[in-house]
């Protein structure tokens, strides 16, 4: 028998796309990035953090108190910030028991809390409905735990439910309902596709998933990721499923001030009933037990004076723009053929090629265009590997989060160029 040094995780893992595309962009300087996820650079509240954490640190009693560990669960300020944030968004008057900061844990930005439940939930083996496509990292997470995805297809108010309604019956006729543990939707402006689920069909996929729940033997979760929620630039706000009554029991919601406040500062959260909550305290607590208490902290100031709205204000308005810049870029450049979504908020558009044209990273298009220097998300990435289908390999994310206007708008223009010439050869 053959011995192994690393465990049967380790060995599991495969190599996160997130490292190849982080590893192409370093090794180009001069190349305009439309792949990265990353916030606008510009728009990161340098002076605000400046002036937060001076006020934090010009009293001894402040500036311990931050620099000393916190608790595993997270700054109880903070929490009870974030719980009242979450109320005003979703319109909720009454502190209701979803709210409650006693069911809320601080992680290292949302990827963290993503991952401690995926752990908490899921065993090898187990299968978890996901978008088709969705989350790239997240798609990571379940492969390196061993656990199946099942997709869903996406329509433009979000999940197809006739889809999530077929996979679910087609999981109980095979017997492997028991293995389903959770649906994770990333449901406002979605990573990769830009499209937000309806309100009516999250209540809607809830209630199916506790149709199902007597045939599971157990509960199956609804994962809400609302990584980009409060970037929104157009149309109307979307109450999250923590405010669809009697529905706290069922619902995981997981968020972040990454996106909204400063991707490096990574202070994230999640909401969960119980087993789970429970079950990832004790996880985190192995993990770290506690996130930075600084960062915390500085969140906590930045809504409690009311920085953190003023520059959300500012923030939308900057993307609101970029999406323009974006959109004008695709009519003026891109060929007839090719279709995309226009999402109300995030950072992405998802753009669809005729079908002969395949956008993978091996693929004669991925090449030409990196040659031209420019990057985009091949949308095969984010497709699970899911035995009951092929992955669609002719579409891409495209971002207008980090690249500055100009750089949007040339990266556009020859990406075009090279998807028009290939058009035109086959
Ligand atoms: C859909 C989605 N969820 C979660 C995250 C994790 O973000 P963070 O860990 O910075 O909160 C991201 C980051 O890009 C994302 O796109």
């Amino acid at each position: 028998m053959k011995a192994h040094i690393l465990s049967e995780l380790g060995r599991r893992t495969e190599a996160p796309p997130i490292s190849w595309l982080m590893a192409t962009t370093l090794a180009r300087p001069q190349l305009i990035s439309l792949a990265a996820g990353f916030t606008d650079n510009e728009s990161l509240p340098v002076k605000d953090v400046r002036r937060l954490l001076g006020e934090i640190l010009c009293s001894p009693a402040t500036g311990q108190a931050a620099l000393q560990y916190g608790t595993t669960a997270g700054d109880p300020a903070l929490r009870a910030l974030t719980a009242r944030h979450l109320q005003s968004l979703d319109g909720q008057p009454e502190a209701g028991r979803a709210y409650s900061p006693d069911r809320m844990i601080i992680s290292n930005g949302s990827q963290q809390m993503l991952y401690m439940v995926t752990e908490a939930l899921c065993d090898p083996g187990d299968i978890v409905l996901v978008e088709d496509p969705s989350y790239f990292v997240y798609l990571g997470i379940l492969q390196s735990h061993g656990v199946q995805a099942r997709g869903v297809p996406m329509e433009k108010d979000g999940l197809d439910l006739a889809r999530l309604e077929a996979v679910l019956k087609d999981l109980k006729r095979s017997g492997e309902l028991r293995r389903v543990k959770l649906l994770y939707l990333v449901s406002y402006y979605q990573n990769p596709t830009g499209l937000t689920t309806s309100f009516a069909k999250k209540a809607k996929a809830l209630k199916l998933l506790r149709e199902y729940e007597r045939a599971a033997g157990h509960p199956i979760y609804l994962v809400e990721d609302a990584a980009y929620r409060e970037l929104r630039f157009q149309g109307e706000g979307v109450k999250s499923t923590l405010s669809i009554k009697g529905a706290q029991e069922r619902v995981i919601y997981a968020g972040t001030y990454s996106k909204p406040f400063a991707t490096g500062a990574r202070v994230g959260f999640g909401l969960m009933p119980e087993p789970v909550l429970t079950a990832v305290l004790r996880i985190k607590g192995n993990h770290d037990f506690g996130s930075s208490n600084l960062l915390q902290q500085l969140l906590a100031r930045s809504l409690s004076t009311g920085r953190y709205e003023k520059h959300l204000a500012e923030l939308r308005a900057r993307y609101g723009r970029k999406a323009q810049v974006m959109r004008k870029a695709l009519l003026e450049h891109f060929p007839p053929g090719v279709e995309w979504w226009e999402p109300d908020g995030g950072l992405y558009f998802w753009a669809r090629l005729p079908e002969r044209l395949a956008s993978g990273p091996k693929s004669k298009l991925f090449q030409k265009v990196l040659a031209s220097d420019v990057l985009y998300v091949p949308g095969e990435l984010c497709y699970a590997h899911d035995p009951t289908r092929r992955k669609p390999n002719h579409e891409m994310r495209l971002s207008f989060g980090g690249a500055t206007e100009a750089n949007v708008r040339e990266g556009i223009a020859r990406l075009g160029a090279v998807i028009r010439g290939f058009l035109q050869s086959c």
